[in-house]
């Protein structure tokens, strides 16, 4: 239901979202909920062909979507690609960092590569992107950057050494985001989800007991759907959030408070 009183808090219309990761996930499930809140959203990631699934997808559901592929995990590319995202669709009011990897080699396995690639995509692109947008943003008074953390910001969790790193690095940055931006109308925040079935954690949930015995640590009592993250990541990006800043809301189930 719209009301002039909802869409005053919540109306993403006439803004314009760039989502990294939005052609999987949480990613997508977030790009397709602010293109129902109204954004005309741009997904990035690297595979075309996913992408152009996805954005195919969100039209259907009667949103505006395009797509920009980019490796974010390569510096020269994701200038590139932030380039033709501005060429093509104009500077972004929003910027969504979903697009993120998570090697799970134990510990004293973990290669130097591995650090570097999990640092590149997970906390260097959220950064990049930010240099790029966020003084735009600020210059034009209004802005939300929503980088997309994990509870293993807070605790480690099976052999994610570079990820949980990235994570609690990605945390920081949204304080320091938050810090240079806010007052120039820029609110940034992250969200933080617990554990969820996508391709990322494939792997995992290939082990039931495992996957039941994680849900059991949650306050919920269940793992995370790809809907749980709809609401809190359209008010985080919408104009109720204009004094909701610097924080990372763990939309987990609990899970991160156990
Ligand atoms: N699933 C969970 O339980 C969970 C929990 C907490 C946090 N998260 C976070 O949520 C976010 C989304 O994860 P997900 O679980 O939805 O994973 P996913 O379904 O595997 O999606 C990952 C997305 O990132 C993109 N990507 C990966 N490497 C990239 C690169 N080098 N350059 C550009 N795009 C790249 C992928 O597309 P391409 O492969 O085509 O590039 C895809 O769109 C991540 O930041 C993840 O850390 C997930």
């Amino acid at each position: 239901m719209s009301t002039p009183y909802l869409d005053a808090l919540f109306s993403l219309g006439g803004r314009r979202a760039l989502v990294t990761g939005g052609s999987s996930g949480i990613g997508r499930a977030i790009a397709e909920a602010l293109g129902r809140a109204g954004a005309a959203v741009v997904l990035m990631a690297r595979r075309p062909d996913p992408l152009g699934a996805a954005a195919e997808e969100l039209r259907a559901a009667g949103c505006t979507a395009d797509w920009v592929a980019a490796d974010l995990g390569d510096r020269a590319a994701l200038r590139a690609g932030a380039d033709e995202v501005v060429r093509r669709f104009g500077e972004p009011d929003i910027l969504v960092n979903a697009a993120g990897v998570n090697p799970r080699p134990p510990m004293g396995e973990l290669s130097t590569a591995e650090w570097d690639h999990t640092m590149a995509v997970n906390l260097d692109a959220p950064f990049l992107l930010g240099q790029r947008f966020g003084p735009g943003m600020a210059e034009r008074g209004w802005g939300r950057i929503l980088h997309i953390a994990s509870q293993q910001a807070v605790r480690a969790f099976g052999n994610s050494g570079a990820y949980g790193v990235s994570k609690a690095g990605l945390a920081a940055l949204t304080r320091s985001q938050a810090e240079a931006w806010s007052r120039h109308g820029v609110s940034v925040n992250a969200l933080a989800p617990g554990f969820v079935r996508t391709p990322l954690t494939e792997a995992v949930f290939a082990d039931p007991a495992r996957t039941e015995a994680v849900a059991r640590r949650t306050m919920a009592g269940r793992n995370g759907e790809l809907t749980d993250f709809a609401a809190a990541a359209v008010f985080l990006t919408g104009p109720g959030a204009s004094y909701v800043t610097g924080q990372t809301v763990f939309v987990d189930g609990g899970f991160s408070v156990t």
